[in-house]
């Protein structure tokens, strides 16, 4: 049986483990509703982000206080905390190893995560390492797959929007393929395709996946529609690249009316304009539960990890 340590990237989990988190996150729906648990009193959890974020940072520190633990937190680590002097991810991480039980860390380098695993004694959450991976966000991402739609094998999925920088996509990607015939349809303006290693990922692992321009094509047929942002931030100077790639492809009440029922539409969150508001009153639009939901499977990570189960 495997057992949690790091978790560092989405390749890591297999179909057994992914199956026992998903039962204690459904426990931890219900610690929520009796009030919490102290099952975590007197262990502490380290979040150190490099990065802006509301959803991960937040759901983390309510995962950890709502199973009793304690939290310590440095927001904007680059530039109040020590690595403003010079100090290495390496150094940093051997030293917050001596004050906290886990360390959740977003970085904007990808692969600091795993620099970070390499050195550290106590687990280390990978919170979203720059254009690499988001592996709990996709871990909440099927979660909630499973929620809405009932089952993973099978399950027809569209990835829209900013597919080259989007690190939940790679990472959704990686999960989707541990599970029996899936289908990806990647959806993108052509500067921000999804990139090559996942595409080779997904052919060695036999994953069908078709690249696709018109969004209208696949959104009668697709369980999910997956939207995510055109992340600016990842752009830097090159501002025409972003200008071609912003406002291709918006959630409107058009793509609502092409849906068929059952389909749900997600996106990471945060969004700017690619998900018109007037789709968040539709029963599809599931978001919101989505974000939501990332307290219980992040509860439960914590709780395997720490908790002994
Ligand atoms: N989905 C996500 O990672 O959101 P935050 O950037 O707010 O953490």
């Amino acid at each position: 049986m495997s057992r949690l340590f790091h978790v560092v990237e989405a390749q890591q989990f297999d179909p057994e483990l992914l199956t026992r988190i998903f039962q204690m996150a459904g426990e931890m729906e219900q610690v929520v509703q009796h009030y919490g648990s102290n099952i975590l009193s007197r262990r502490v959890m380290a979040s150190l982000f490099y990065e802006p974020s509301t959803r991960t940072r937040l759901s983390f520190e309510s995962a950890m206080i709502r199973l009793g633990g304690d939290v310590i937190t440095t927001e904007n680590a680059r530039e109040f905390s020590s690595a403003a002097k010079g100090e290495t991810i390496q150094d940093s991480i051997r030293v917050v190893a001596g004050y906290a039980d886990v360390i959740v860390m977003r970085h904007y380098q990808s692969g600091a995560s795993k620099a970070a695993s390499e050195v550290s004694p106590v687990p280390v959450i990978n919170a979203g390492d720059g254009a690499g991976q988001h592996p709990t966000q996709a871990l909440l991402d099927i979660y909630t797959i499973q929620r809405e739609i009932g089952h993973l094998d099978g399950i027809k999925v569209a990835m829209v929007g900013d597919l080259a920088n989007g690190r939940t996509v790679r990472s959704l990607c990686y999960l989707l393929s541990k599970f029996k015939d899936p289908v990806i349809y990647f959806v993108s303006p052509p500067v921000v395709r999804m990139k090559d290693d996942i595409k080779e990922y997904l052919t060695r692992h036999g994953v069908m996946f078709q690249e696709v321009e018109d969004l209208y094509d696949v959104t009668p047929i697709v369980d999910v529609i997956y939207q995510t942002r055109i992340q600016r931030e990842r752009f830097g100077d090159r501002i025409a690249e972003y200008d071609q790639a912003r406002g291709k492809y918006i959630i409107d009440k058009s793509v609502l009316d092409t849906m068929q029922d059952h389909a749900v539409i997600m996106h990471p969150l945060p969004r700017v304009d690619e998900i018109d508001p007037a789709v968040d009153q539709d029963p599809r639009a599931a978001y919101f539960r989505q974000a939501h939901n990332g307290l219980y499977v992040r509860m439960a990570l914590l709780r395997m990890l720490l908790g002994g189960r």
